[in-house]
């Protein structure tokens, strides 16, 4: 994003032209941004540990054409639910390079995921029977709860340690293994999900320590091998001036020196490494672009636009920060406001106290920032407002990649029994 006299563009597409084409609010992603995140990570990984491997979590931002970005740069998916591996097969992934990482799954979820043939990672070793029901996969992963986690969005997002519903507990990780060696499984891998937006170099290398010790002490005792150890996600990206930004090179050298470490302590063959980020390839690549629709001076001043909570859940679901520039008017002088959305919620007013540009005002244009991730996958229909528009940009060219939905999705799966219909 760049401003170009007082105009806020995306890669040389200006936002004026974004909401004059879709309406808003409309997401827009920028395809060189995209790739310059994946690289980074990707090259700092290697470097520290060349035998190494990028998923991308497609939670995060589902549209196939960003998915597809990522899979022309050489990341494979992890996908949380059956319908995202088929959307990494609508992208011509599968096989081992998706790894399905669902929990509490039904028999049906289990069944299809093993039918699909991607790598299972299962959240708990009392699905291992279940899955067994359906067929011996060749390969099986678990996901460990080291014990231990953190996030940057607050409890919400720490995904290990006492409090989380995820991963197997530790003490019952070599009986998982054992289960899956005595039923004649003979490729293993194993995972975790710590925590989310993390930038701490150092909370890394303390997490992978402590899976690594659980993963070694089970090689050891049921001599089996690990093929890959996937450490997750969680690569955070700063929200909030100020913020940590995390230094990628950095984490990933602590990263690999804890696991090279580890397995040599361990005398592990050495597995090859993996991690499944997606706030860090496509948060800060995404954008909302949304209209100021009225303001209204009460208690203080509200600008009230049309970025709600059913827009981006991330404000009323965790208090989470995302910046919001005012287009034509970020040189203004600034005076505190409160911004909201349009929906019958008060949660939907979602920034309380925040100095925007003075003059804004009815049709200004507001850009809200960081919203690639997590953005448009938790949007929803709340008070029959419709999901919004997704647009790519790329070299000064933009691309419609998701329709802005209308009354008829609103409806699409209704059915009104007959005694309940109006006579017409
Ligand atoms: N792998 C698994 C199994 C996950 O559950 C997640 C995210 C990821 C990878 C990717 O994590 P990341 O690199 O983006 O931290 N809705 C929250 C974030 C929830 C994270 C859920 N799991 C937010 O808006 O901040």
């Amino acid at each position: 994003m760049q401003i170009v006299n007082k105009q806020i563009q995306f890669e040389g597409v200006p936002a004026a032209v974004i909401a004059e084409k879709y309406g808003t609010p409309t997401y827009v992603y920028e395809e060189k941004r995209i790739r310059e995140n994946f690289r980074r990570a990707v090259a700092a990984f290697t470097k520290h540990y060349p035998n190494f491997r990028m998923f991308y979590a497609i939670k995060c931002c589902n549209n196939l054409a960003v998915a597809n970005i990522l899979r022309q740069e050489g990341a494979g998916i992890d996908a949380a639910s059956v319908n995202e591996i088929l959307l990494a097969k609508a992208i011509g992934l599968g096989g081992e390079d998706v790894m399905f990482s669902g929990n509490f799954l039904s028999d049906d979820d289990i069944r299809q995921g093993l039918e699909s043939g991607v790598i299972f990672n299962l959240d708990d070793a009392s699905l291992l029977p279940r899955v067994l029901k359906f067929g011996k996969p060749e390969l099986i992963s678990f996901r460990i709860n080291p014990g231990f986690g953190d996030s940057g969005i607050g409890e919400f997002v720490t995904n290990a340690g006492p409090k989380a519903k995820f991963g197997i507990h530790p003490e019952h990780v070599v009986a998982a293994y054992k289960a899956a060696k005595d039923a004649g499984i003979k490729r293993f891998g194993a995972h975790m999900m710590p925590g989310s937006c993390m930038t701490d170099p150092e909370y890394f290398a303390r997490v992978t320590g402590m899976l690594m010790d659980i993963i070694g002490k089970t090689g050891r005792e049921l001599g089996i091998e690990f093929e890959f150890v996937d450490l997750g996600g969680g690569l955070g990206i700063p929200y909030k001036e100020g913020d940590e930004t995390l230094d990628i090179d950095k984490t990933a050298q602590r990263i690999a020196e804890t696991f090279r470490t580890k397995v040599a302590e361990y005398g592990l063959k050495p597995p090859r490494l993996m991690m499944e980020p997606a706030r860090y390839f496509v948060g800060d690549a995404g954008y909302i672009v949304g209209r100021v629709h009225a303001i209204k001076d009460s208690y203080q001043r509200i600008v009230g636009t049309d970025v709600g909570m059913n827009t981006l859940a991330r404000p009323a679901m965790y208090g989470s920060y995302h910046h919001i520039l005012v287009n034509g008017r970020e040189d203004e002088a600034r005076k505190p406001v409160g911004l909201c959305g349009q929906i019958c919620e008060n949660t939907d007013f979602w920034v309380k106290h925040r100095p925007l540009a003075e003059g804004i005002a009815v049709g200004d244009l507001v850009v809200v920032e960081n919203a690639g991730a997590y953005g448009y996958t938790m949007s929803y229909q709340y008070n029959g407002r419709l999901r919004p528009a997704e647009v790519l940009v790329s070299e000064g060219k933009h691309y419609l990649v998701r329709e802005r939905e209308t009354f008829e999705d609103l409806v699409r799966n209704v059915h009104v029994p007959a005694h309940l219909a109006p006579k017409v």
